[in-house]
């Protein structure tokens, strides 16, 4: 990116990863495949992200409605996520900034939830990007969690039912003090949001590309910035 663009940057980019299915049959090749190079991808554009100054990504790596994919997809899917885990418990780097994961992590295997937690205590608090990786998320489920929890406290009398306002839900979504997602990238052709940051997206520019996620190379990211800083934002007022 231009130097001079860097004011335009978005704060938040959320990336929904698809299309590594497709990547997979169009090389005759394993679904896993797919998802092994997306991973790749992956591992590129967020150390790209970090290099450009973005505060922070989410990426959308396995859905609250991914449990209906056949066993052997999860299987794999699951062990992409152990080599990644591994790999960052062995090369442990200041640079790469905060790692958390937002979703739901009880259903996962226990050495995955271990890891989980260890990697998100080894880095919390350090400078630079924050990267969410949303795994058994659902925005919907999200929200329902917020409502459940600001249930409690109202039933525990905590709080009074009116204090229940956008900036409490906030607080109790998995994103408690992020800001909202200005970008949401979508590659893989499919222009939906399938779930992904229904709240923190409200007013998040949407961009939606055709190509696939494991083909998705820093040059796509900088194009989608590009379409991201020629769109006017108004949140509903009338513009500058
Ligand atoms: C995205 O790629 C990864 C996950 C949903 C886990 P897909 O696996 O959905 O790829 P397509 O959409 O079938 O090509
Ligand atoms: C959304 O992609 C979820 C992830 C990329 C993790 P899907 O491939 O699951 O979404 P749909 O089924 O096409 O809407
Ligand atoms: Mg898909």
């Amino acid at each position: 990116m231009q130097q001079d663009a860097t004011p335009l940057l978005p704060r938040h980019i959320g990336i929904i990863m698809d299309g590594n299915g497709r990547w997979a049959k169009r090389r005759s090749l394993p679904r896993s495949a797919g998802h092994r190079q997306g991973a790749r991808t992956f591992r590129t554009i967020s150390r790209y992200c970090r290099d450009i100054g973005i505060e922070y990504l989410t990426v959308y790596a396995f859905s609250t409605e991914n449990w209906k994919r056949p066993q052997e997809e999860i299987d794999a899917i699951m062990n992409l996520l152990r080599d990644y885990l591994n790999e960052l418990e062995r090369h442990s780097d200041e640079d790469e900034g905060v790692l958390r994961f937002i979703g739901d992590t009880a259903p996962l295997a226990e050495d995955l939830r271990l890891r989980i937690d260890e990697v998100q205590a080894r880095t919390a608090g350090r400078p630079g990007i924050t990267v969410n990786i949303a795994l058994n998320y659902g925005g919907r489920a999200e929200i329902v969690r917020a409502v459940q929890r600001a249930a409690e406290l109202a039933v525990s009398g905590e709080i009074s039912p009116d204090a229940v306002d956008e900036a409490l839900v906030n607080s109790l979504l998995y994103t408690a003090g992020q800001p909202p997602v200005d970008l949401i990238i979508r590659p893989s052709g499919e222009q939906r949001l399938s779930n992904f940051m229904l709240w923190q997206g409200a007013y998040a520019e949407l961009v939606f590309m055709d190509v696939l996620w494991p083909d998705f190379a820093p040059a796509d990211l900088d194009r989608a910035l590009e379409e991201y800083q020629r769109r006017s934002r108004r949140f509903g007022g009338i513009g500058s």
